[in-house]
């Protein structure tokens, strides 16, 4: 969808529908001749109250009325949440040309707010669904129409949306279509087109290493294992490195631990913490920010056959560290952990890792919010936010030496497998942090979020997308 924005009127625009909002207690501030938007209101069809809506029409031409509820209360995520309804009814009115008028007097968040929430909902993953489906209409373009520049934060907001659905796109892509190293073709085309370059090192350099946590991931596929890496520098050299570390299982079978066969087909989004990470890194290059980053993404499938990992094998991590890996999977903490130390001996100073780690964090927090686990309040604040201004709602669980000694090991240093069987992400973070060390480290678990929410916005069945803003909004901020 083209994104465009005017200091025309909305009727001075190509628009076919136009979204209006009016605010608790405002009133209408333009209505075409004739004041369709005030009969509606009048009717009490449609009401200033956040959620309310309804549609008019003017000379050919469709009006959405938005209630917005209170000019106080009215923020970012309001907005995206505002735009997404609009959208969903526009959608259904067969709208080719969007134009929102926007409110008068809001922030530069509430212009990207409303571009979010209306490319976010239109998303939708047609990759496999032939002509018929692919020659629907959709939208074309929204256009924009304030009175004063929005430019810049509508082609800022663009630039987000656009990448958060490409998460989406690589998410929904299964997984014979996006193994480990279709992952990599996918970031070194990504790298190249946004002015970055990726450097992809194979299975053979990942066991050359000594990364034996996570070759033992991969050992039981046919699909070779591939550690993505993406280097931005907008700062010159001057600030300090920070690296985003995302799990990126293709597939996780479970191994030999087997996952039950109903909901399996699920695990084709293992590899979303790793796509928000992808997108993140060129995203933050598209925004020049004067930031220093390293993009590090585990990619590789989990799976079985006579090569694979057995319960109780004891491997060496890339650290040095020994783990008896005594539940296939939990893989994802193996991955990660070689990556951490990775990013360590490259000299990340801050380090954030996210992965779609535990069913754990879903039993905690369901789909509304991601788990934060931190070994530093500054970065756990600094995340908290992040995910404020990109509506990716996260809440901190705690760490504690007594989670730690949950994944000491019996016959090596650490089990992937803590005991007792509670507080699953905690413990699987532990495992983590035990890697970090006291480098300021945050861990994010989407395990809940990452796919399958019911969100005002975010509504396609399918990957969500969820965190890639959130790394950009965190990362952006880190130039010092
Ligand atoms: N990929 C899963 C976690 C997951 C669960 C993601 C549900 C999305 C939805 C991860 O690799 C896993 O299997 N974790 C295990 C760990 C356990 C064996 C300690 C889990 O959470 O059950
Ligand atoms: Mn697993
Ligand atoms: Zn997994």
């Amino acid at each position: 969808m083209r994104v465009a924005t005017t200091t025309d009127g909305p009727l001075d625009t190509q628009a076919d529908t136009i979204a209006v909002g009016v605010f608790q207690g405002e009133g209408i501030a333009h209505d075409p001749p004739g004041q369709p938007l005030e009969a509606l209101l009048g009717s009490g069809e449609a009401g200033e109250e956040a959620g309310r809506l309804a549609v008019t029409h003017h000379e050919g031409r469709r009006l959405i009325l938005v209630g917005l509820g209170d000019r106080d209360r009215f923020d970012g995520e309001q907005a995206r949440i505002a735009a997404g309804s609009a959208t969903a009814r526009a959608l259904e009115l067969r709208t080719r040309r969007l134009c929102w008028e926007v409110p008068h007097h809001v922030d530069d968040a509430i212009v990207a707010g409303l571009v979010e929430g209306t490319l976010l909902r239109a998303y939708r993953f047609q990759r496999f669904k032939g002509d018929a489906d692919s020659a629907d209409p959709r939208m074309e373009e929204l256009v924009l129409s304030a009175h004063h520049d929005v430019g810049p934060a509508a082609s800022e907001a663009t630039l987000l949306a656009t990448a958060q659905n490409r998460v989406r796109d690589l998410g929904n892509r299964p997984a014979n279509d996006l193994p480990p190293r279709a992952l990599a073709d996918y970031a070194t085309e990504l790298a190249r087109a946004h002015g970055l370059e990726a450097t992809i090192l194979d299975e053979a350099e990942i066991v050359e290493l000594g990364m034996g946590a996570f070759a033992a991931v991969s050992q039981g596929s046919a699909e070779p294992a591939k550690l993505i890496r993406l280097d931005y520098d907008g700062s010159g050299g001057r600030a300090p490195l920070t690296a985003l570390i995302g799990k990126a299982v293709t597939f996780d079978t479970g191994g030999l631990w087997l996952k039950p066969k109903m909901d399996m087909h699920e695990m084709k989004f293992d590899m979303l913490g790793g796509a928000a990470v992808l997108e993140a890194v060129v995203t933050l290059a598209d925004l020049r920010a004067p930031v220093r980053v390293i993009g590090l993404v585990g990619a590789t499938e989990n799976m079985i056959s006579g090569h694979a990992t057995r319960p109780g094998d004891i491997v060496t991590a890339l650290d040095g560290t020994t783990i008896e890996i005594n539940n296939t999977d939990a893989e994802g903490r193996l991955v990660l952990a070689d990556c951490i130390t990775y990013a360590r001996r490259e000299g990340a100073q801050r380090l954030i890792d996210i992965a779609t780690l535990t069913g754990g964090v879903v039993a905690a927090l369901g789909n509304v919010y991601a788990g934060v686990m931190s070994n530093d309040d500054q970065l756990a604040t600094l995340i908290e936010g992040a995910g404020r201004r990109s509506g990716e709602n996260v809440w901190r669980l705690p760490l504690h030496q007594r989670y730690a000694e949950m994944v000491k090991g019996r016959y090596a240093q650490i089990t992937n497998m803590p005991m007792p069987r509670v507080a699953l992400a905690i413990s699987a973070a532990e495992l983590l942090h035990h890697f970090a060390g006291d480098v300021p480290w945050a861990h994010l678990d989407i395990a809940g979020t990452a796919y399958d929410v019911r969100s005002p916005y975010v509504a396609d069945k399918g990957a969500t997308g969820w965190g890639m803003r959130l790394l950009v909004e965190a990362a952006r901020t880190l130039t010092a």
